[in-house]
């Protein structure tokens, strides 16, 4: 079953609690945030303050990506905000596994994420630490972005580690998904789905998110 994470970077920020009611009731399973830090990605978002205060408006799992460096200093704050699943990139970690451990510590659900030129073979050592694995289909930092194609393959070598490790992992794409390309990161093996751009820039958004999920019966 494909899961659907709409990333609130297109989202109207003004009406923040009406968007999320709106996502909510309109069939999204996870709510996707992108945290940036305009250093380990050139861009600035919000921070763990933003998160707490939109908490009590949904019963949604908050999928918190988080786009800074070193992500472990921010640990705490973030799970008091209520994230129930965080993905830290690879490349910006020191120490990934001592990173995914203080979430794991908290009950905090923890994947891996890996940016388009990112060998995913890197992930190896710590797939038995992770709950998900994000493979990000752009260069992080701005939604409304097209896709770029050579990342395919990496969702499919992500596809055969999992698989290999017998695991159940699972595994995210993110950036530039659109239902014209659904299909093939499906085909590839993504089974969550993050969309901004595809989602919050249309008025119906539970016909973008069934325009999303549909690609699976034909994948
Ligand atoms: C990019 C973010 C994505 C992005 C997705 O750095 O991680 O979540 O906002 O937006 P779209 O779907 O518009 O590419
Ligand atoms: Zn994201």
């Amino acid at each position: 079953m494909i899961k659907i994470s709409p990333s609130l970077l297109s989202a109207d920020f003004a009406h923040l609690e009406q968007e999320i009611k709106r996502i909510t009731n309109a069939g999204a399973d996870f709510l996707h945030w992108d945290v940036m830090d305009g250093n380990f990605v050139p861009n600035l978002t919000f921070g763990p303050m933003l998160i707490a205060a939109a908490r009590p408006f949904t019963p949604l799992l908050f999928d918190v990506h988080l786009m800074i460096r070193e992500p472990i200093r921010y640990a705490e704050p973030f799970i008091k905000a209520g994230a129930d699943m965080v993905s830290v990139h690879m490349e910006a970690c020191e120490n990934v596994t001592e990173t995914l451990a203080v979430f794991r510590k908290a009950g905090v659900k923890t994947a891996l994420a890996i940016k388009p030129k990112t060998d995913p073979a890197r992930l190896v050592p710590y797939l038995s630490l992770l709950d998900m694995v994000l493979v990000m289909t752009v260069e992080p930092g701005f939604g409304g972005q097209q896709l770029l194609p050579d990342t395919i393959k990496n969702i499919a070598a992500v596809r055969q580690l999992i698989d290999k490790s017998g695991r159940s992992i699972l595994l995210e794409v993110d950036g530039g998904i659109r239902p014209e390309n659904a299909k093939d990161v499906i085909s590839a093996g993504a089974n969550v789905l993050v969309a901004g751009s595809a989602i919050f820039k249309q008025d119906d958004y539970g016909a973008a998110i069934r325009a999303l999920r549909d690609n699976e019966m034909t994948a």
